[in-house]
């Protein structure tokens, strides 16, 4: 038996020097017209000469041997000149291509700056404190954040901590990719547009053509209906195995859903029992879902296997946390082992790999998406370190801090 015990439900809607340029030096060297405040270049051409500089400097007699110094001190300056001119240069070119943007970069790739003996954070390569993207910046939230964002932990230990605005869409009045129980069905927005996208494609793919979807959002008051109903029917062992106790459940968050398949015969069936939604089973993750409560964690979970309750993540944490094998506990604690200046998760769109990059190691590549964990702060807000230009995302994890989420390209 389970929490949304639903094997016949009734029918609802489916749903980037010219030679003729005059200097003194080669004016006192070369001089030989009587032209004021004219000469002759090396070239012969006539050149315009200052007459201050000529007042301030007279001109001294010209000897076989001075002149062989002259040359050898107009080599030298020559070099000289030429040296810097190439040093200048070549900083341009580095400075320009540390402060190229991400987005700019095509294939290339660009090293982080390390943190200082000082243990303040180095200007790094890619133009830290400039306002180019790849620099560093910052962002304060509110500490009462760490209770929102698609990454809370919500569980026996963790209560849900319902905001003033629940930011919620009604689940009924979309397209009806797939049937709801009840027009009181709500979800997150971002939740149910990745849902909606899963269950097209779902339909597309496979021979499956309906979702039925029996709970999603749930306020105190429906968890406490849900819980005493089974309390009362099964007993309380059952319900703490099943059902979370009000105020615990992430069925509050509006990032939950429990479904199943409503096959055309009028039954629902459990999904990963159904043999034409085998698509689901394989693709849920790559649209931000992860199933929550798998058999093998419910020591962790402290709810027993629920094959019908997925919970919205976002990408690219639902695809990892398959990879991992982890339940969201386990994915929230590994979390903490990234922090910004240290060791960065980083998930790569193009390969479909993620891996642990030591900060200093890290080189940017489109495509990237870059995970870390900010601890909140003791005060009332916690400042959130970022790569400016770079898109990300801040969620709380409902316990301790911040993870971000951070795109590049
Ligand atoms: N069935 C899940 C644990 C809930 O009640 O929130
Ligand atoms: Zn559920």
């Amino acid at each position: 038996m389970a929490e949304n015990d639903s094997r016949r439900q009734s029918g609802v809607p489916k749903s980037s020097a010219s030679d003729d340029k005059n200097t003194v030096g080669f004016i006192d060297d070369y001089a030989n017209d009587s032209i004021q405040g004219a000469t002759r270049n090396r070239s012969g051409h006539v050149v315009f000469s200052n007459p201050l500089e000529k007042e301030k400097k007279p001109k001294k007699r010209v000897t076989k041997r001075s002149r062989k110094r002259y040359r050898m001190k107009n080599a030298w300056l020559f070099v000289t000149v030429f040296f810097f001119a190439a040093v200048v240069a070549a900083s341009a070119a580095v400075m320009i291509k540390n402060n190229r943007a991400p987005s700019d970069m095509g294939d290339a790739e660009v090293t982080l700056g390390a943190k200082d003996t000082s243990g303040e954070f180095s200007d790094n390569a890619l133009g830290a404190g400039s306002d180019t993207a790849g620099g560093k910046k910052s962002e304060t939230v509110s500490n009462e954040d760490v209770h929102t964002g698609n990454l809370i932990l919500v569980n026996y230990k963790y209560p849900y901590v319902f905001p003033e605005d629940n930011d919620l869409v009604s689940m009924f009045d979309t397209e009806k990719v797939y049937s709801v129980n009840t027009t009181e069905t709500y979800l997150k927005k971002e939740a149910l547009d990745s849902f909606k996208a899963l269950t097209e494609e779902l339909y597309e793919n496979s021979g499956c053509d309906g979702i039925l979807v029996s709970s999603a959002f749930r306020t105190m008051e429906k968890q406490r209906e849900i819980y005493d109903d089974r309390v009362e029917r099964y007993g309380s062992e059952y319900a703490a195995s099943y059902v979370a106790v009000p105020g615990y459940s992430e069925h509050h968050t509006g990032l939950s859903l429990d479904i199943s398949i409503l096959a055309d015969d009028g039954y629902t069936y459990d999904i990963e029992d159904y043999a034409d939604a085998a698509w689901f089973m394989k693709n849920y993750s790559n649209y931000g879902y992860i199933l929550r409560y798998p058999v093998h964690k419910a020591a962790i979970t402290s709810i027993d296997y629920e094959g019908w309750h997925y919970r919205y993540v976002g990408l690219p944490h639902s695809l990892i946390i398959k990879e991992k094998d982890f339940c969201l506990e386990e994915y929230i604690d590994y979390l903490r082992n990234f922090t910004f200046d240290k060791k960065l998760l980083v998930f790569s769109e193009i390969t479909k790999t993620f891996s642990e990059v030591p900060y200093d190691e890290y080189k940017i590549s489109n495509g990237d998406s870059i995970i870390y964990y900010v601890p909140s702060s003791n005060g009332s807000e916690t400042e959130i370190p970022t790569f400016d230009g770079v898109e990300y995302e801040i969620s709380g994890n409902n316990v301790d801090g911040f993870i971000v989420t951070a795109r590049a390209g």
